[in-house]
């Protein structure tokens, strides 16, 4: 590939520094859409013009700033002309009306119900959502992916109680804080109405096609209906609508199954013991063989209504029950929501939800029902560079009772046996998607994996890398027409595409042809984390693994980083790097592009760390220093010197 879409296809996704207006500037009542096409939105919001609003118009010049050299250091770098503050540490006070948390322990001496007041462990996805005409006064709301229980607790693993379970899973979930700038420095709001903590123990509804069913019922739960928390909250979206998206990623490591674990079980890498988070043994919920639908409970995307504290949050199961990693949410050309999943695993698929009817005016309650009908499809990238879209509706595409699928309910829970069915493509570990904000092209990264080439399974003209440890992004533009004189406009509603790669990562230079990049300037590996901002820079951050360098793919690429790309040059420069042993992620900007969220996850992370509070103390003494205690996964705020725009 890398021939283009076609003449009639050029992407037109210059980089509008002039800023692309978000709804924010558009329309006061609903202020929520910041990541549909133009054309969408002037559908949504009824309007064929977004032009002269840029009220707040940006100032410099697109990947202006001055690039970050790789880093080993123990610190976040951004560039000169910029500045950064740590915002929201594990262990900070969420906020929560007439409940003050108690301070954080460096000892981590902290209890589970302090827990429960405090930010959880692990930051990751976030969506800023502002709040009114102010656009430096929002919420963020924030996922707790997992926890490192060697940090969490004083002593570690080493005793292990039913109190440390307890903590544990209020370390999960999410954190929905209020956040305002005043004179260029943000503060999280103490005694917030909107603040709030979702843990694994949140009681939760499920709405869709197989809320109800007979896999979803537990003995706690005979009607299958009421799931409790949400676990593994990896990537994230916003919603046209401004709700939250959280997904359930790695939730099979927290279950105990059999010794031999059941095929359904197996598909979805169950087993004994999980990933060593022994909440078995406190709470038998998590005892797989006591409860084996439990599971079937975990691996949805989760909609919360960030505005509303007291609101349920619904467990979507017509988005199926996959690793979710995140959930990037567009609108149709005739004005359905689109939602874009990828599953994160090696050989696992890319898949999207096109919702059955149109998103309505009114916020979360005149659409709350929108993602509990529609069809979910999943990917299938040919060679020659076209693709399509596969649905997964049962009665279609050997999609039977005799494949396994009784119903509609059966192909959602068993949603990758149901891909496997149809004969979607294997993908190199699916992260996030992104939606160009005014073509409407689709980016995607593919983290890595080293498994590729192995036992028969080769690299393919989408994954054309053999031990791929380095990763690639590829994209797509959405339409009808696959191998022939096709009509690629951009409608994300549309069953078939034209793709094409944006980079494979790695150091050109590297001596294994497998670890050669095709990157147009800063090298980076293992792209994770992507977003657009409303102008159409395209921000990629990094999930680079210590073993990849050991393998002798790279030399000096350093610490994980973020790097911001004009997707119609492919010019790539590196915007920040973080501290040892982290992973930088959860990328959101405020709507007048004048600041920019992200989060450093796990600082300090060894291959070893669990059970053993010492080990990531040696490595990383982010963001607190040395004499601080332990490192601190943390949201950090980032916004130019002078005000400008964050990318320029
Ligand atoms: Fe939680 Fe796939 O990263
Ligand atoms: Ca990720
Ligand atoms: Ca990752």
């Amino acid at each position: 590939m890398g021939q283009g879409f076609g003449k009639a296809f050029e992407p037109e996704d210059g980089v509008n520094t002039a800023g692309n207006p978000s709804i924010h500037e558009v329309d006061g009542e609903r202020r929520h859409v910041l990541r549909c096409t133009s054309a969408a939105v002037a559908l949504l919001m009824g309007s064929h013009t977004l032009t002269g609003h840029a009220a707040t118009a940006a100032t410099g010049k697109p990947l202006g700033f001055t690039s970050v050299p790789p880093s080993r250091a123990d610190a976040l770098v951004v560039p000169p002309e910029y500045e950064a503050q740590v915002l929201y540490r594990w262990g900070d006070a969420t906020g929560i009306a007439g409940a003050a948390a108690p301070d954080f322990s460096a000892d981590a001496s902290n209890s589970a119900n302090d827990q429960l007041l405090q930010a959880g462990m692990h930051h990751d996805g976030m969506e800023y959502f502002p709040l009114d005409n102010n656009p430096r006064h929002g919420l963020l709301a924030i996922n707790h992916e997992y926890t490192d229980d060697g940090l969490l607790h004083s002593d570690g693993m080493k005793t292990w109680t039913a109190d440390k379970v307890r903590k544990s899973q209020a370390a999960h979930g999410v954190s929905i804080i209020e956040v305002i700038e005043r004179g260029g420095v943000w503060r999280v709001m103490p005694n917030s109405r909107y603040a709030r903590r979702i843990t694994g123990n949140t009681p939760m509804a499920f709405g869709g096609p197989a809320a109800g069913h007979v896999l979803l019922k537990t003995a706690a739960d005979p009607e299958g209906k009421r799931p409790l928390g949400t676990l593994n909250n990896c990537a994230a979206g916003q919603t046209p609508w401004g709700s939250f998206l959280t997904c359930e990623e790695n939730w099979n490591g927290y279950f105990s199954a059999a010794d031999k674990p059941a095929p359904d079980e197996l598909r979805y890498g169950m087993r004994a013991k999980g990933f060593g988070y022994r909440w078995h043994e406190f709470d038998e919920r998590f005892d797989a063989v006591k409860h084996p639908n439990e599971p079937n409970r975990f691996g949805w995307v989760v909609e919360i209504d960030p505005q509303d504290p007291t609101q349920t949050p619904i467990k979507r199961t017509a988005l199926g029950r996959i690793k979710h990693e995140g959930a990037t949410t567009t609108l149709s050309r005739d004005g359905r929501a689109v939602v874009y999943m990828g599953d994160d695993e090696r050989f696992e698929y890319v898949y999207k939800f096109v919702s059955r009817d149109k998103v309505k005016p009114g916020g979360y309650r005149a659409n709350k029902d929108l993602l509990d009908h529609g069809t979910l499809y999943v990917a299938r990238f040919d060679s020659q560079g076209y693709g399509r879209w596969l649905p997964l509706v049962h009665g279609e595409g050997g999609l039977n009772a005799a494949a396994g699928f009784a119903d509609q309910a059966e192909v959602l829970v068993k949603c990758r046996q149901a891909a496997d069915t149809v004969g979607a493509t294997r993908m190199d570990r699916p992260e996030w998607v992104a939606v160009h904000p005014n073509t409407g092209e689709v980016f995607l990264t593919l983290t890595n994996n080293s498994a590729r080439g192995q036992n028969g399974r080769l690299a393919d003209a989408a994954n054309p890398r053999n031990d791929n440890i380095m990763g690639h992004i590829i994209r797509w533009r959405e339409g009808k027409g696959a191998g022939g004189s096709g009509v690629f406009d951009g409608d994300a509603s549309a069953t078939e595409f034209r793709w094409m790669h944006f980079a494979l990562a790695g150091d050109p230079n590297a001596g294994k042809a497998e670890y050669r990049g095709s990157i147009k300037g800063d090298i980076y590996g293992s792209p994770d984390g992507l977003q657009f901002d409303a102008g159409g820079l395209l921000w990629i951050q990094t999930d680079i693994s210590t073993s990849a360098m050991h393998k002798g793919a790279y030399k000096d690429i350093g610490n994980n980083m973020m790097l911001c790309a004009d997707p119609a040059t492919g010019e790539t420069k590196r915007f920040l790097t973080g501290p040892a042993g982290c992973e930088v992620t959860g990328v959101s900007f405020t709507p007048d592009r004048r600041a920019v969220f992200i989060n450093i996850q796990h600082p300090g992370e060894t291959a070893s760390e669990r059970g053993d509070p010492a080990q990531p103390k040696a490595v990383s003494h982010w963001p607190d220093g040395p004499m601080g205690g332990r490192p601190r996964s943390a949201t950090v705020v980032i916004r130019r010197k002078d005000g400008g725009t964050v990318g320029t």
